[in-house]
């Protein structure tokens, strides 16, 4: 199935925003993924055609970045920190709570998609490890006791919308600095533009 006619519409928008079509390559696989929580195979063949590059330069790009996602994941993407800062900090033990609370194993979704769990390497939050993030929003200096209430938070009242402020406050600990930015949505993000995808949409 094609993009829809405003999705297409978005996707030539940015792809005039550069020099060369294939540089776009990058926020169309965003654009992809922010509607359909993943990059499906229609999206590759889309993008393909829209940029003028084969389906497997496509994918090669899609399947190197982690935060694209090749399936689609549950509801709450809990990504949980396993590099150094966050290893000394205790994150195996934060790791182990959120397995045991979900019963997944690494990039597994559980029956009602609700829960998809990942380890993920550095988020760019050391000083407040061990650090954690629900759909992309962080989290720091969580307990593995913490991580369980975190856990049975969302699963008892499924936020439609994922608030770093808000998590940091019932479930965080020490952070690093105060790093968020308000972004126009109402929700804050490490990373001017980079939203969270999935929940938001049903605040719109
Ligand atoms: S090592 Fe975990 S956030 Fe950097």
């Amino acid at each position: 199935m094609r993009w829809e006619t405003q999705r297409l519409e978005k996707a030539k928008q940015i792809i005039k925003m550069y020099p060369q079509k294939r540089s776009a390559l990058g926020p169309l696989l965003y654009l992809a993924q922010d509607k359909d929580g993943y990059i499906s195979n229609e999206s590759i063949v889309e993008i393909s055609s829209l940029v003028g590059i084969t389906e497997v330069q496509v994918q090669s790009v899609a399947s190197f970045y982690s935060m694209y996602k090749q399936e689609p994941t549950g509801k709450y993407l809990l990504s949980v920190c396993k590099s150094i800062s966050c290893e000394i900090s205790n994150s195996s033990e934060v790791i182990e709570s959120v397995k045991e609370f979900t019963g997944l194993s690494n990039n597994e979704t559980d029956d009602q998609n609700l829960f998809t769990y990942e380890s993920v390497e550095c988020i760019g939050a050391c000083g407040g490890a061990p650090a954690v993030q629900v759909n992309y929003e962080t989290i720091e200096g969580l307990t593995p006791d913490k991580a369980i209430d975190l856990c049975s938070w969302l699963k008892e009242t499924e936020p439609k919308v994922i608030v770093a402020d808000e998590l940091q406050e019932k479930f965080g600990g020490v952070k690093s600095f105060d790093w968020a930015i308000e972004d126009n949505t109402g929700t804050s993000s490490p990373v001017p533009g980079f939203q969270t995808y999935d929940t938001l949409k049903e605040k719109k």
